[in-house]
């Protein structure tokens, strides 16, 4: 089995080395058009690799043929966001990065199951889907699962107990439109609300929201999250573990609406999305992701397909 990640760049690298140190796969790919780049990354990677004891060995390359029959590919090629910017903002440079890619990659690995960073990341989600043909099972755009382990490190600062007590949940856009769902977190399968006010609650909810423009403010870009992110939403499907996790997929009716990726919660397995949970959103969660599916549908209408 193979894990392919296009894009080596430092979010690429990073999920490299989180899918090596859990040893989800004995072969992983680091692809990218920089000669030399996913090389030099995999060396690195592997000494660290090397010294623990894992045997997953990474290879680098700068040649689409190395993709096929690729089980899993991470799509994480394109242009990230500067200070200021906002993930949307991205949407037609990344759009024709991310169309080039994807035909590469149904050349090589159609049947793979694809795991989507590139930003905007919802709509990128869906491009992918529409551009690679594939059923809507097999792509899952890696957003959620980022924004609720910003969302856990905000409540255990808030409440100072341990983060592996903290069950967090965000939907919705990976975007202006996030979600972080207050109503379904818990803290030892206590509601969230038990332990913090409504308005320590919101609080955390925006800072979720805008944490990240703050690190890539700080240090240009967020890697270390992301990377884990995307080795958490792998696991589930190599290793059959059925998590529920948040992640872009495609509705067709469900929260009401159809044709769009956008975050919700799933059930993630070996059969890549294997179920869509419907929570009953209360009127300001609803309007909040009416919003999101409305931003996402407005950029895919923008989308070369
Ligand atoms: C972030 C980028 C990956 O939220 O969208 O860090």
């Amino acid at each position: 089995m193979t894990i392919t990640i296009i894009g080596s760049g430092k979010v690429g690298a990073s999920a490299a080395l989180n899918c090596g140190l859990r040893e989800l796969d004995r072969d992983i790919l680091l692809l990218d058009i920089v000669q030399g780049l996913p090389q030099g990354e995999a060396m690195d990677i592997n000494h660290q690799l090397s010294e623990r004891g894992f045997d997953t060995i990474v290879r680098g390359s700068n040649n689409y043929e190395d993709v096929r029959d690729s089980d899993y590919v991470v799509l994480v090629a394109g242009v990230g966001r500067k200070p200021g910017m906002t993930r949307m903002d991205l949407l037609k440079i990344n759009a024709g990065i991310v169309k080039d890619v994807v035909s590469k990659v149904a050349l090589y690995a159609k049947n793979a199951t694809v795991v989507v960073v590139t930003n905007p990341l919802d709509p990128m989600t869906y491009f992918t889907l529409k551009t690679l043909g594939a059923k809507k099972n097999k792509v899952m755009g890696m957003g959620g699962m980022l924004d609720l382990s910003r969302f856990k490190s905000f409540i255990r600062d808030a409440t100072n107990i341990s983060r592996s007590s903290i069950q967090a949940m965000v939907i919705s856009e990976h975007g202006e439109n996030m979600l972080p769902l207050t109503r379904f977190s818990s803290i030892g399968g206590i509601p969230l609300h038990e332990f913090i006010s409504k308005d320590k609650a919101m609080e955390i909810f925006e800072k979720t929201r805008k944490v990240a423009a703050e690190v890539i403010a700080l240090k240009g870009a967020t890697v270390y999250a992301p990377g884990n992110a995307v080795a958490n939403m792998l696991e589930s499907a190599i290793r059959d573990k059925k998590l529920v996790i948040p992640v872009s997929t495609l509705l067709e009716g469900e929260y009401g609406f159809y044709d769009v990726c956008i975050g919700v919660p799933v059930i993630i397995g070996a059969g890549g999305v294997e179920r869509i949970i419907e929570l009953k959103l209360d009127s300001f969660e609803q309007e909040i992701f009416s919003k999101g599916a409305a931003s996402v549908k407005e950029a895919i209408r923008a989308l070369p397909l």
